[in-house]
């Protein structure tokens, strides 16, 4: 399994990608094969992947089916939306791509570089904006050099280098959106998930935000957006929405 962190990059693996998680590793993997990196569609692959959670206790005890056998794919270079009504298992199915949550059922092969930044950034009060981005640095291993000048990139970029030393908890809903958003950039990953990463964002920062999606896709880039915003649609190259717990090409 690959172990991920949260809001940020996979942090072991080899040159090929593999199955993400073993739960159901018996009846799952039964056939499966290593992705072809080589393929312009093997960046991230998901193949019936089912989840459930369970409510309540005994005896008002309850299963909520949520996701009923999702297929998903994710090319080079492709930027495409992940839309669904609320409820329809958008953030559970982001979780389970990044390996932050198991399903029940089903697989998910992925490039080892893979970016989260999740729905509720989860952030540390205590520690200012800087330390966060070394903290990650150190988790995504990377060298203390390559870190300064990403988080100083990013700082440029999203405009919050005055909060560079304030603790999180000084900082407005907006910046922590812009903090959690530079970290799960950080390392450059090759395949970067956002669980709607500009609630928060002024508009100018939320124009920033789709300069850098389409840097990311020049660059061969792949990046999954969860949206709420009918207006965002014309920006992505297609759309996949979440239906009765299947992902449905739009
Ligand atoms: N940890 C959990 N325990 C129980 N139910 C959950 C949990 N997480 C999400 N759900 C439920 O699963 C459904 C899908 O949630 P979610 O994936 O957050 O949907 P979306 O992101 O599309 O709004 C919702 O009905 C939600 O209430
Ligand atoms: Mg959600």
């Amino acid at each position: 399994m690959t172990p991920a962190t949260t809001n940020g990059t996979t942090t072991e693996g080899t040159a090929s990608a593999r199955p993400r998680f073993d739960k159901s590793a018996a009846v799952a993997y039964e056939g499966a094969r290593v992705l072809d990196t080589r393929s312009a569609c093997q960046v991230l692959r998901a193949q019936g992947v089912t989840k459930s959670y369970r409510r309540g206790v005994w005896p008002r005890r309850r299963v909520l089916p949520v996701l009923r056998g999702a297929d998903l794919e994710l090319c080079a270079g492709e930027v495409v939306g992940l839309v669904g009504e609320n409820g329809s298992g958008k953030s559970t199915l982001m979780k389970i791509l990044v390996g932050a949550l198991d399903a029940d059922a089903g697989a998910v092969w992925a490039v080892d570089r893979v970016g989260y930044c999740p729905q509720e950034p989860l952030l540390y009060d205590r520690l200012t904006c800087d330390e966060h981005l070394e903290l990650f640095g150190v988790a995504y291993a990377m060298d203390p050099a390559a870190v300064v000048a990403a988080s100083e990139a990013l700082y440029a970029s999203l405009g919050f280098a005055r909060w560079r030393g304030a603790r999180v908890e000084e900082l407005s809903g907006g910046t922590r959106a812009k903090l959690n958003l530079a970290l799960a950039l950080l390392s450059d990953p090759d395949v970067l998930l956002l669980d709607e990463p500009y609630a928060g964002f002024d508009w100018d920062t939320y124009l920033r935000f789709w300069e850098l999606t389409a840097e990311r896709r020049a660059a061969g880039r792949s990046v999954l957006v969860v949206s709420h915003f009918v207006t965002d649609h014309e920006r992505f190259d297609r759309l996949v929405e979440l239906r009765d717990g299947k992902a449905v090409s739009r």
